[in-house]
């Protein structure tokens, strides 16, 4: 099978195999009935490129671990994911209609249901890692702690509104993309790894090497693709970014420039790989798929 093809199985498997373990947990004897569980159900199934749980997945398969347990962790950046895209899209913040897709979900249920159901889908992610089977639940659901609150993905989007309608140095704009981000990123690729128990150190420092540039890289591509992309090929708004006078790397260094930065970044993600030999080739792959996407 040629690699791509044989790559884009391997994903398609992925991703059905989270649809239905999203699907379970969100399913109508896991949640009460009712508007909130509808809304819930709406942000976190049937949509989006599920690329944290395949990273979780591609990190769990590098050291050995076995999926059952990922499972647990890969829906639960997935739902951290979610809640974080239903917020993002609120008026009070980005103020978007269009996701997936679809109307965003506080357009499709309100926003008091949109906030609630961010709020719950957070909620859920935490009670399914504490209830994992994975070695050190604790320190699981830290991690995960970390990388979505004030130090996180919560902090990054809040540098993201104070500064909107100014401008950053690299180093500034580097910094909120890396929390608002790369945290959950980061995240992920750790937990799927932490699946199968502790890691040595030279395996903890390649992933988190290769979690800090794929992350990067990831968000990089966003913004360019919110210049380059369409509503058809994205699912959701295109040119938000500049509409909003949101500082992004395509305003700091322009298109070509931006395009360029995420490939040295792919490339950095492979570097860091290079101590786990052939046992890092899936998240190489990834890498390859994050900053080469067009939606
Ligand atoms: C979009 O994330 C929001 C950002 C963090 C930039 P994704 O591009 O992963 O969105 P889905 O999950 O595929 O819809
Ligand atoms: C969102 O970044 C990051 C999150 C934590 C959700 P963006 O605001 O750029 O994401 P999109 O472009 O709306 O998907
Ligand atoms: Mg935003
Ligand atoms: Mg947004
Ligand atoms: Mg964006």
């Amino acid at each position: 099978m040629r690699p791509d093809v044989e790559f884009a199985v391997w994903a398609s498997e992925r991703q059905q195999r989270i649809e239905s373990v999203l699907g379970r947990m969100l399913g109508t004897e896991a949640l009460a009935a009712g508007p909130l569980a509808d809304a819930m159900r709406y942000a976190a199934l049937g949509g989006g490129k599920r690329m944290r749980p395949l990273l979780a997945y591609a990190a769990g398969e590098c050291v050995g671990a076995d999926p059952d347990v990922v499972d647990a962790p890969a829906a639960a950046v997935e739902l951290i994911h979610a809640y974080s895209l239903v917020h993002d899209d609120l008026p009070c913040m980005d103020d978007d209609v269009l996701r997936r897709g679809r109307p965003t979900t506080h357009v499709a249920f309100g926003e008091a249901m949109a906030l609630l159901a961010g709020d719950a889908l957070q909620a859920l992610a935490f009670g399914v890692l504490a209830g994992s089977g994975m070695p050190d639940p604790g320190r699981a659901c830290l991690l995960l702690a970390d990388a979505a609150g004030s130090h996180g993905m919560a902090g990054g989007q809040a540098i993201d509104l104070a500064v909107t309608g100014s401008s950053l140095a690299l180093g500034e704009l580097t910094t909120m993309h890396r929390l608002k981000t790369g945290a959950l990123i980061d995240a992920a690729v750790r937990l799927g790894a932490l699946s199968r128990g502790a890691l040595a150190v030279d395996v903890e420092r390649a992933l988190a090497g290769y979690a800090a540039a794929a992350g990067l890289a990831f968000q990089v591509v966003d913004d360019v693709l919110d210049v380059e992309g369409t509503a058809e090929s994205l699912g959701k708004t295109a040119g938000k970014d500049a509409a909003q006078g949101k500082p992004t790397f395509v305003t700091l260094m322009g298109l070509a420039a931006a395009r360029a930065h995420a490939e040295a970044l792919r490339l950095d993600a492979h570097a860091a790989l290079a101590p786990l030999g052939a046992a890092g080739a899936r998240l190489g792959e990834l890498a390859d798929w994050i900053t080469r996407r067009s939606h």
